[in-house]
């Protein structure tokens, strides 16, 4: 079975009240369940840390467990050489992934420290492009 982490980082724990008008009403309590309902032929762990060191550690506790990461690291994206090092250090393809569509936004949103690291970004299109990433793991799976 093909098994999958969705990793999220700082504030996505607040979706569905936080800035709804950028990030959608709909929070990651009710999407998860649904997204694994979507794709029963796919094991779907998921993390969400606030914390830079937990989300790096996490990470790194995916050698060997996953085949694939779908990674929201929120405004670390835009910060953490030390998230971007552990991406590359993992060796399990990671998409980058994004609710809204960072290169529309503020200019500090355009710099990614890990999308180089990526197998590749989804951005802007809101809560489904989880569910593309998804897609995306099957599809290149034996
Ligand atoms: C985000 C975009 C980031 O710039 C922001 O800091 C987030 C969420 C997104 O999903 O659109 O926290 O990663």
């Amino acid at each position: 079975m093909l098994q999958l982490a969705i990793v999220n980082g700082p504030n996505l724990n607040l979706l569905g009240t936080r800035e709804p008008h950028i990030y959608g009403s709909k929070g990651f309590d009710d999407y998860i369940p649904e997204l694994k309902q979507n794709f029963p032929s796919v094991a779907i762990q998921y993390f969400q840390s606030n914390v830079e060191g937990e989300l790096i550690n996490y990470l790194h506790s995916c050698i060997g467990k996953v085949q694939g990461i779908i990674l929201n690291a929120g405004a670390y994206t835009h910060t953490s050489i030390a998230l971007a090092d552990a991406v590359s250090a993992i060796n399990i393809p990671v998409i980058e992934m994004h609710i809204s569509n960072v290169l529309a936004r503020e200019d500090y949103r355009k710099t990614s420290f890990i999308a180089s690291k990526c197998l590749g970004s989804i951005s802007g299109l809101g809560l489904n492009g989880y569910a593309l990433a998804v897609q995306h793991f099957i599809s290149i799976t034996p």
